[in-house]
Parts: structure tokens; sequence; C-alpha cells
């Protein structure tokens, strides 16, 4: 009886955080993906939880940028970013690298990644996508 109890608890819990995946649009293995890519090259200056460095490195937590226009997001990674921006009432004025040496493939799945972790909630950006936006210079 133990062992069924066991047994049933186990299940219950693989099924749990099953639905944590499924709840999502964008499917588990390219978050999963998205956050590999996150961790070795967002991680160090916009930190595990997204929050960023007050004054140094911006939060990637409900901005504009994140949640707003593909093509612009697209852009900071394939171009980086280097203007004084505002966010939640703090200014940053420290560049921002580009990352193009990534493929088409990692830079979608770190940013379906970034736009549906830290409390984000919006579409996944595709290969495709930043094929067309790559191409276009
Ligand atoms: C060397 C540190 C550094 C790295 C690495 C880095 N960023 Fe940034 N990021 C910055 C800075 C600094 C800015 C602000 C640039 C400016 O003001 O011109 C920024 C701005 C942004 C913005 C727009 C502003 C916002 O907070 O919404 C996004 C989106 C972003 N970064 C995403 C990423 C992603 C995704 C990666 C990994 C592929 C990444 N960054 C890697 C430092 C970094």
């Amino acid at each position: 009886m133990k062992k069924l109890i066991f047994i049933l608890g186990f299940l219950l819990y693989v099924g749990s955080t099953n639905a944590q995946f499924k709840k999502g649009s964008p499917s588990s293995p390219s978050l999963l993906k998205g956050k590999a890519v996150y961790t070795q090259y967002c991680l160090p200056c916009h930190q595990a939880d997204g929050g960023g460095v007050m004054n140094m490195n911006p939060p990637l937590i409900e901005t504009t940028y994140v949640l707003g226009d593909k093509t612009q997001l697209i852009n900071i990674l394939l171009k980086g970013l280097n203007k004084p921006i505002v966010i939640d009432g703090d200014k940053y004025t420290n560049p921002m690298p580009a990352v193009s040496h990534l493929s088409d493939q990692q830079i979608s799945d770190v940013l379906t990644y970034v736009r549906n972790s830290f409390g984000n909630k919006a579409s996944a950006v595709s290969a495709a996508e930043v094929k067309a936006v790559r191409a276009k210079k």
C-alpha cells in the first residue's frame, strides 16, 4: 500500500511539472534551449531573474523592448544597443554589445525564453523572423 501511495505521489509530481510547461504556447524544448543561451550570453549582465543591475544593465521584466515590437527586439541582439534609455525611472547609458554571432535558432530560443520568463508573457519569436530581420540589415 505504501508503495502504491508513493507511485501515485510520483505520478502527480511529474504531471504537475509537465503542466507548468504546457501552459504557455511556446514548446518546452524551445524554452529549455533558450534558458541555456540566456545563461551563457545574457545572465552575466541581466542576471538570473532578469532584474538587471541598477544603473548598469537594465531589467528585462515587462519592458516595452521585451514585450513590444519583435523587429526592434531582434535588432537589439543583432546590432546591440547604444543609446541612453530609462526603465522604471532608472537611466542606463552603458552600451550593450551585439550577439549577432548567435544562430537564428539561438536568438529565437533566447528571445522566446525572455518573453516568457521573469513574469513576462508574450508570443514566441521564430527562427524565420530572426532570419528575415537579419536579411534586411
Ligand atoms: C555586457 C552586458 C550585456 C549583455 C551580455 C547583454 N546585455 Fe542586454 N543590455 C545591456 C545594456 C547595458 C543595455 C542598455 C543599452 C543602452 O542603453 O543602450 C541592454 C539592453 C537590453 C534590452 C533592451 C532594454 C530592456 O531592458 O528591455 C534587451 C531586450 C536586452 N538587453 C536583452 C539582452 C539579451 C536577450 C541578451 C543575451 C542574448 C543580452 N541582452 C546580453 C547589457 C548587456
